[in-house]
C-alpha cells in the first residue's frame, strides 16, 4: 500500500520518541498518545475479535495542530497497544487536517474509515476560508489508503443554509438491511448546532437523508461529534455541543458530552426527542463514542480532557491527552446509567475491607493510599449525630498541604470534584458541583489511574471525571468529616 512521505515521517517519529516514555510515566490502563497531542476518540470499534481507538493525534507538539489519526488496539478495552499512526493530513483535501470520525467493517472484510477532511482556502484579497468534507480510507486494520473518489460527501450534500465550514464528525452505523447511515455535526443557518443524516448502499456513495434533529441553540451552537445508537428500547443521540451556558445544561459550561434519548419517527427519520444529560458532570470528558462488544454490551469511552483547561498539565511530560475508562451503559430510571467495563474487575488486587466504620474528623487508613485505586464507599450519617460535610482526599503530598478532592455536602445535597489544591499554579476551571439524589446512604466509586479520578455516584446514575498531573509521590488518600459519619469501604490495587 503506497504511504505517504508524511505518514512515513510520522511514524517513524513516532517510534522512536515514544521509546523514550517510561510505562510509569503514563496511565496504568487509560489510553493516552503515542507521543504529542491527543484530543477525541475516533473509530471506536470491534474489528477481526480487537477493539480499535483511533484518535485525534499531533504527534510533534503537546499541543493541537494538524489532525492525524493515532491508532491503538485493544482485548479488554483496558490493556492497549500501539499501532502505527493510521493517518496524516497528505491529501489535498484533508491537508489542514484529518478531523474526527468512526470506522466500520465492510463486507469483504476490510475496515472502513471516516473522517472529516479539512481544507483551507486562501483567497486574494480575502479572508481564507475552511472546507469541511467527509472522506473515507480502507485498510486492513493497520494500513489504510484514502480513497481516489475522495471526499464522499461535501457541501454541495448540506441543506440549504448549512456551513460549509463547520460540517464534520462523521459515524457510520450499519441499518438492518446492510446498508449505511453517516450522523454527520452540522451547523444551519441560524449559527446553532443540528445532526445530519446521509445514506449509502455500499460505504462510498452518498446521499443526503433527513436532518435528525435541530438544536435551535438550546444547548449550546454547534453539536460536534455525534453517534446514534439503540439502548435497552430507547435511541440514544450522543453529541458535544460547543459553548454551552450555565442555564442551558445543569450549570455546566463551555464543550460537555451529552446524550439525547427519544424515539426514531419511522416516517421522517427525526429523533423525537425524551430527555438530554449530560455524560459527565466532572471537568474533564468530552467527545465520547460508543462501541458494541462481542456480548452485547454498549460501552462509550470520552476524552478526559477539557478544551478550556487543556493548560492543566506538566510541562514536562511527552504526552498530552487521555481517554477515559471505557464505561458500559445502560437506561435506568428514565436516566443513562454508567459503570466501569466489568474487564476491570479482573484487574483488582489487595483488597481492604471496613464496614460500618465510625468516622469523623480527619480519618487515615491502613493500607488506604495510592495512585491506581479502585475505591468503594458508602456514606451514611450515624444514627446518634449526623454530618454536614464528608470529604475524601486523594492524591495528597506527604505534609497534606497538596491533595485532590471530593466532596459530598449532604446538607445541599451536592457533590464536588476540585484540583484547586493539587499544587496547580493555573487560573483555570479547577472545581465542579452537581446535584446528587439525596439519599441515606451515597454510594461512591472512584477510580484513580496516576493523572485522572473517575467518580461512580449511586451506581452511575452520574459521573465526574477529572484529570491532574500532579508529583507521583502524592499518593495518600484521607478522609475528612464535618460531623459524624459511617462508612463501608472496600479498597483495592488496580494490577496491569
Ligand atoms: C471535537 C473536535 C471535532 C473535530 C476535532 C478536531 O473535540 O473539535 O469536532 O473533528 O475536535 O481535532
Amino acid at each position: 500500500m503506497g504511504r505517504s512521505n508524511k505518514l512515513e515521517k510520522a511514524r517513524a517519529y513516532e517510534k522512536q520518541k515514544a521509546a523514550k516514555i517510561g510505562a510509569a510515566d503514563r496511565p496504568a490502563f487509560h489510553l493516552t498518545p503515542y507521543v504529542g497531542w491527543m484530543n477525541d476518540p475516533n473509530g471506536f470499534s470491534l474489528y477481526k475479535g480487537q477493539y480499535h481507538l483511533f484518535y485525534q493525534y499531533y504527534p510533534y507538539d503537546t499541543s493541537w495542530g494538524p489532525m492525524h489519526w493515532g491508532h491503538a488496539v485493544s482485548r479488554d478495552l483496558l490493556h492497549w497497544e500501539y499501532l502505527p499512526c493510521a493517518m496524516a493530513n497528505d491529501e489535498d483535501y484533508d491537508r489542514n487536517g484529518v478531523f474526527s470520525g468512526s470506522a466500520i467493517e465492510l463486507p469483504d472484510g476490510r475496515q472502513l474509515l471516516i473522517y472529516t477532511g479539512v481544507r483551507e482556502e486562501k483567497i486574494k484579497g480575502r479572508k481564507s476560508r475552511v472546507r469541511q468534507t467527509q472522506c473515507v480510507a480502507v485498510g486492513d486494520g493497520v494500513n489504510y489508503k484514502k480513497y481516489g473518489g475522495n471526499p464522499v460527501i461535501t457541501g454541495r450534500q448540506l441543506p440549504e443554509g448549512a456551513s460549509r465550514e463547520d460540517f464534520r464528525d462523521p459515524k457510520i452505523v450499519q441499518a438492518e438491511d446492510g446498508s449505511y447511515l453517516c450522523y454527520v455535526g452540522s451547523r444551519p443557518a441560524d449559527g446553532s448546532g443540528q445532526i445530519l443524516v446521509y445514506e449509502s448502499s455500499d460505504g462510498f456513495q452518498w446521499k443526503f437523508r433527513n436532518v435528525l434533529i435541530e438544536n435551535r441553540n438550546r444547548v449550546g451552537r454547534m453539536w460536534e461529534c455525534p453517534d446514534v445508537f439503540a439502548l435497552d428500547g430507547k435511541t440514544v443521540l450522543f453529541t458535544s455541543p460547543q459553548d454551552i451556558r450555565a442555564d442551558q445544561l445543569e450549570g455546566l459550561t463551555g464543550n460537555c458530552g451529552i446524550a439525547i434519548v427519544g424515539t426514531i419517527d419511522p416516517g421522517t427519520g427525526e429523533l423525537c426527542e425524551e430527555w438530554i444529560q449530560p455524560m459527565d458532570c466532572g471537568i474533564d470528558f468530552y467527545a465520547q463514542q460508543s462501541v458494541q462488544t462481542a456480548d452485547g454490551r454498549r460501552v462509550m469511552i470520552g476524552w478526559m480532557q477539557n478544551w478550556d483547561a487543556c493548560g492543566e498539565r506538566n510541562p514536562e511530560q511527552k504526552w498530552f491527552g487521555q481517554m477515559s475508562l471505557p464505561r458500559e451503559i445502560h437506561i435506568r430510571n428514565g436516566r443513562i446509567y454508567q459503570t466501569p467495563v466489568r474487564e476491570l474487575d479482573a484487574c483488582r488486587k489487595q483488597a481492604v475491607k471496613a464496614a460500618d466504620l465510625p468516622v469523623n474528623g480527619c480519618v487515615r487508613l491502613p493500607g488506604v493510599s495510592g495512585r491506581i485505586v479502585d475505591l468503594n464507599m458508602k456514606v451514611r450519617p450515624d444514627a446518634t449525630d449526623g454530618f454536614s460535610t464528608f470529604e475524601l482526599r486523594f492524591a495528597e503530598n506527604e505534609d497534606g498541604t497538596q491533595y485532590c478532592s471530593l466532596t459530598y455536602d449532604r446538607r445541599n445535597g451536592t457533590l464536588s470534584i476540585s484540583r484547586l489544591h493539587s499544587g496547580t499554579c493555573r487560573a483555570l476551571l479547577h472545581e465542579r458541583t452537581c446535584h446528587v439524589a439525596c439519599t441515606d446512604s451515597l454510594h461512591l466509586r472512584v477510580i484513580l489511574d496516576r493523572f485522572s479520578a473517575e467518580v461512580f455516584v449511586n451506581d452511575g446514575e452520574q459521573t465526574m471525571s477529572m484529570a491532574y498531573y500532579t508529583d507521583m509521590k502524592a499518593d495518600g488518600i484521607s478522609f475528612h468529616v464535618d460531623g459524624a459519619a459511617r462508612l463501608d469501604l472496600e479498597k483495592y490495587e488496580l494490577a496491569f
